[in-house]
């Protein structure tokens, strides 16, 4: 049976540290860091990720500004404000939340922000910085992951890490912070067309799921004692709940907890720390 590694407290000790960190910069006379978001467009989800961003900053003493458009808005357009909020010194971190309507090409507009700013790690430089283990910012959610299982006290020097899913915001850099010296573990990354994925799994050590498929890494993928860490936000329909469905990870969760030593719940889990990295990254923004 599995032990939880539990998001909320984790997230909540990295918030903490955070406040702390803002409140002695404010002492010592300095602005508080500022984060500016932008937001396009209408999408449900993306308008509730900015609200729990622009929460969680305000909770720690950083200062952050939602600036929302609608979703015609041109590409020439984002690319001024981007622009403007890059020339803007006030302005430690920027954030265009994403997917953006399908005419504006995310690729231009991340390009577009000043690396010194780029908190979300999207820039090609801080991701070039990223796979030559560099120090800079890192990003949000295989930043959170390292965060677990370290705080976690878990060893990863010489362990075998699987990651299921080669997504340019998780896969392709978490395999990078996994490599780290100091991280030290060895590393496959698994996807839609690798051969025999469920034995490549069974190899893990610490095995992350993150592909976007409900229930995918099912218990015989999972080796006994293994680290399993679920990156999954699915929706699957669940008519007893008001709201009609509930989020499910990537994991066949009651199953691998039977045989992994630690495990991340959905919800609960990774979701959490993503935000405390984006505040880390913030602060981090406001004092280089
Ligand atoms: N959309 C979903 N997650 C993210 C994120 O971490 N950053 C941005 N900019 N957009 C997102």
């Amino acid at each position: 049976m599995a032990q939880l590694i539990d998001g909320k407290v984790l997230s909540a000790q990295i918030r903490a540290e955070v406040k702390e960190a803002v409140s002695k910069r404010i002492d010592s006379g300095k602005r508080p860091p500022y984060l500016a978001v932008v937001l396009i467009g209408e999408d449900p989800a993306s308008a509730s990720y900015v609200h729990g961003k622009a929460k969680a900053s305000a909770e720690v003493g950083i200062r952050s500004d939602t600036m929302t458009y609608d979703a015609d808005i041109s590409e020439q357009e984002v690319l001024k404000i981007v622009e403007r909020l890059n020339r803007d010194d006030s302005v430690d971190g920027i954030l265009v939340q994403l997917p953006l309507p399908s005419h504006i090409d995310d690729r231009k507009i991340i390009n577009a922000i000043s690396p010194a700013k780029d908190v979300d790690c999207f820039h090609p430089e801080s991701v070039g910085n990223l796979v030559i283990g560099l120090d800079g910012f890192q990003p949000a959610t295989p930043a959170g992951i390292i965060e677990m299982i370290t705080r976690s006290g878990i060893e990863t020097s010489g362990q075998h890490c699987v990651i299921i899913g080669r997504s340019n915001i998780v896969g392709k850099p978490l395999a990078n912070l996994m490599l780290k010296k100091g991280i030290d573990a060895t590393v496959t990354v698994c996807h839609s067309r690798t051969k025999n994925l469920p034995e490549i799994a069974r190899q893990a050590d610490i095995l992350v799921a993150a592909i976007g498929w409900p229930n995918f890494v099912t218990g015989d993928m999972v080796k006994e004692g293994a680290i399993v860490i679920d990156v999954g936000i699915n929706r699957v329909d669940d008519a007893s709940r008001e709201r009609g469905y509930r989020l499910v990870g990537d994991v066949d969760f009651g199953a691998a907890f039977e045989k992994a030593s630690y495990i991340t719940p959905v919800p609960g889990g990774v979701g959490p720390m993503t935000i405390a990295v984006l505040l880390q990254n913030t602060l981090m923004a406001a004092t280089s």
